[in-house]
């Protein structure tokens, strides 16, 4: 029998490669990729949810366990309301458009970041894709949509604090479970790798507390550029890490 030798050694890429139980990832240069083709900024968020699907689609194929995608933070309010608007009907499209793929591929969605002030029609539909991938047992994946660390950190002091206030907490007793067990990622694992399109070499309020020992990753490719070379290459980066976690190594 014949072998192909190219699909040979694209499994034996694959099977080299240290594999993240969770990638979080900050999706960043949608509106560069649109500018770079002198098209409006829409198009590239756009563009980035097709990146979106593909991503899901290989943390499926290499086994990945927990995708994070930051898809709108707390400061991007500052944006033209027309763009807010414009990011706001994207996820309420893509989750439309797409229960039914994520469902045949068996993922649970979990929405993390400041629903309250979202309106009611969104919060809805958060609240049905929650509900009806709940069940599903592949990959996690979570949106941080109006999401931002340092608001998620603060609404856990004070949900602590009201249980201190209240008898339920012994304030000497609070530790660090205490807090990630009230923060939104609840029962997830922390990030092994974050990794950031663009070129840009900053968390902009992403995960701070999960993020204390995830590796970090910066690509140049903007975000609809995203796909499974530069996703290798960043897993290639991930696996030559030596993650010492303050010990002193391999
Ligand atoms: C990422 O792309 C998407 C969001 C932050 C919502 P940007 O919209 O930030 O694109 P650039 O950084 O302006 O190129
Ligand atoms: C970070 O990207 C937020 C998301 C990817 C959703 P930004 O484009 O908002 O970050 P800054 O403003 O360049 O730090
Ligand atoms: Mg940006």
């Amino acid at each position: 029998m014949s072998v192909n030798p190219a699909i040979v050694s694209a499994a034996n890429e694959k099977s080299s490669l240290k594999i993240p139980g969770h990638i979080g990832i900050i999706m960043d240069g949608n509106g560069r990729w649109a500018k770079a083709r002198g098209l409006g900024r829409a198009e590239g968020h756009r563009a980035g949810v097709e990146a979106v699907r593909r991503t899901v689609e290989l943390c499926i194929s290499y086994g990945v366990e927990c995708l994070t995608l930051f898809a709108f933070s707390s400061e991007n309010w500052r944006r033209p309301p027309d763009e807010v608007n414009f990011l706001f009907g994207l996820l309420r499209r893509f989750v439309a458009s797409d229960l039914a793929r994520l469902m045949r591929q068996n993922v649970q969605v979990r929405i993390i970041g400041d629903r309250a002030s979202l309106d009611p029609g969104l919060r809805a539909v958060i609240e049905d894709v929650e509900a009806k991938t709940a069940g599903n047992t592949g990959l996690n994946l979570i949106i941080a949509f109006n999401y931002g660390a340092k608001s998620e950190i603060v609404a856990a002091v004070k949900a602590i604090a009201a249980k201190a206030a209240a008898g339920e907490i012994d304030p000497a007793a609070i530790d660090q479970n205490t807090l990630a067990t009230h923060l939104s990622t609840v029962g997830l694992p922390d990030p092994d790798l974050i990794v950031r399109t663009s070129g840009e070499m900053r968390l902009s309020n992403f995960l701070l507390w999960q993020s204390a020992y995830a590796e970090l990753v910066f690509v140049e490719e903007n975000w609809p550029d995203f796909d499974e070379s530069v996703f290798v290459r960043a897993l290639r980066a991930f696996t030559e890490r030596d993650r010492r976690f303050g010990g002193i190594g391999t």
